[in-house]
């Protein structure tokens, strides 16, 4: 499924506008994002950092979380912004192909403007997907 022009735009204004909510005291680099679902939905999510380092969570990996666990399973789009137009991460990528290779990205800069539009599947090649167990 592809998104038309209103869609991507509201993706890219709610990641925006959530930005503010980052929680970033030791990079201080605000991570927005938001997923549309096949069922018309739109998650967002921030990063948040931690004392442990290592415990922080992308913004990306936040917006797919509460959407799954809202029940949600099928995504359409994703945005991610940033003051730079930072790329997703290893990790984001990983969870969004968990859940299809077809999934839009977009990643913005804090004025909304796109700089990338690709897919997960474009940004991870060779993607372990579910697949890849034998038991599926
Ligand atoms: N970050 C994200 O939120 N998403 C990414 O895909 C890359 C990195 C966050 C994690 C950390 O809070 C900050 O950006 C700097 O790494």
């Amino acid at each position: 499924m592809k998104i038309n022009e209103d869609q991507k735009q509201t993706l890219i204004q709610t990641a925006i506008s959530v930005r503010r909510w980052a929680y970033v005291p030791y990079s201080h680099y605000s991570v927005g994002a938001a997923v549309l679902t096949t069922s018309g939905k739109i998650y967002d999510g921030v990063n948040i950092e931690s004392a442990a380092y290592p415990t922080t969570m992308c913004a990306e990996r936040v917006a797919m979380f509460k959407a799954v666990s809202e029940g949600e399973r099928e995504f359409v789009a994703i945005a991610v912004v940033t003051d730079n137009a930072g790329s997703p991460c290893g990790s984001c990528r990983q969870v969004m192909a968990e859940f299809g290779l077809e999934t839009q990205v977009i990643i913005a800069d804090a004025q909304g403007v796109v700089r990338i539009n690709t897919s997960v599947g474009e940004l991870l090649p060779g993607a372990f997907t579910p697949k890849d167990l034998p038991s599926l």
